[in-house]
């Protein structure tokens, strides 16, 4: 089958206005930062895609190895009807439960949500003609806004796969998880990657690679501006950086002004000195601990907890009541 067309909640012209507002307030803070959506073109999809294939970057391996192991359990506890799955990018995990969904023999819809326009076309796409009889619905939208335009009705499972929940600050990760509850039913169904609380030598390396990939990604939302907003960013004096925070728990990923430097966005005539900081990305890591209780505060009963042999990467059951 081919994929229905793709659902648009994020218009063109809502991005462009949604970036503008990012940059304004992001730039003119102290210390800058800008969010990380911004890092998804088309060229920024396909860097996430290099990196989830690095040596050092084991969140994607460890999170496959949970599914390959649980995913026919996944699809007993829950006998979703519809899969739906949040900052779906290239779904090539979700394939693991696609698959055993599909020989469980409840699932008939599939809908990969993401702001990749880029990526949901090429999953869409492949999905659709690797399993005929699936429907596949992709919608172009914001997981951080866009919940409550969900697809209703039969038993749902929504995927937050990645970690990528852990890229969201602690008060939009409890606001996202309230609107998720809101946006299901009793009965229905969160499946949530998230990394785990480790050593930071294993930590950092998987956000400062070797071969310099990840740096690539991390500067590749400066030429999203200079393309998009036709800023002039010296991509290439700006060095990347990744610290580990061991007080709040997670990753940082910023982008180091190497020399003096004025850059013109919008209306905006900014002076960055040398070594000045501009954050991009927080990683959140978890305790098991954590993640119960904040699914347990949003309104879910966590029913299935399972880890990878190396106990890197964790992937969590859990019910709306
Ligand atoms: N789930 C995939 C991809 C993770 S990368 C995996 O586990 O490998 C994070 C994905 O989330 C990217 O595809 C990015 O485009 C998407 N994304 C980031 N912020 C988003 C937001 N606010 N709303 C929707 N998608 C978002
Ligand atoms: N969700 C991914 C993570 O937190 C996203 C990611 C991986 C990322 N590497 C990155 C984001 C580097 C920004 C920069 O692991």
């Amino acid at each position: 089958m081919t994929a229905d067309p793709l659902e648009i909640y994020l218009e063109e012209s809502d991005l462009a206005r949604a970036l503008r507002a990012d940059v304004r307030a992001g730039l003119t803070a102290v210390p800058r930062w800008l969010p990380p959506k911004w890092f998804y073109d088309a060229r920024g999809s396909e860097l996430f895609e290099q990196i989830t294939r690095l040596p050092e970057y084991y969140p994607t391996r460890a999170e496959r190895a949970v599914l390959a192991e649980r995913a026919a359990e996944i699809a007993r506890l829950t006998d979703a009807k519809t899969l739906i799955e949040l900052g779906s990018g290239s779904s090539e995990k979700t394939r693991l439960l696609l698959d055993a969904l599909t020989a469980h023999g409840t699932l008939g819809t599939f809908v990969p949500l993401d702001v990749s326009v880029s990526a949901l076309r090429q999953s869409t796409a492949e999905i659709a003609a690797g399993y005929p009889g699936l429907r596949v619905r992709g919608i172009v939208g914001d997981f951080t806004r866009h919940l409550d335009r969900l697809p209703t009705g039969g038993r749902r499972l929504v995927a937050f796969l990645g970690g990528t929940i852990g890229n969201l600050l602690p008060a939009e990760r409890s606001n996202f998880l309230a609107a998720m509850r809101a946006a299901l039913e009793r009965g229905d169904w969160l499946l949530l990657g998230t990394d785990l609380v480790k050593d930071p030598t294993v930590l950092i390396p998987a956000y400062d690679d070797a071969a310099g990939v990840t740096a690539e990604f991390n500067r590749n939302v400066l030429r999203v501006l200079n393309r998009e907003l036709d800023a002039n960013f010296d991509v290439a004096a700006f060095d990347h950086v990744a610290t580990w925070d061991a007080d709040q728990r997670w990753i940082e990923m910023r982008l180091r002004a190497g020399r003096p430097m004025r850059v013109r966005v919008l209306d905006l005539d900014l002076v960055f000195a040398e070594g000045e900081e501009l954050r991009t990305e927080i990683s959140a890591k978890f305790r098991p601990a954590d993640v119960d209780r904040e699914l347990t505060d949003a309104g879910f009963a966590v029913q299935g907890r399972w880890t990878d042999d190396d106990g890197l990467f964790a992937v969590t059951l859990a019910q709306a009541v």
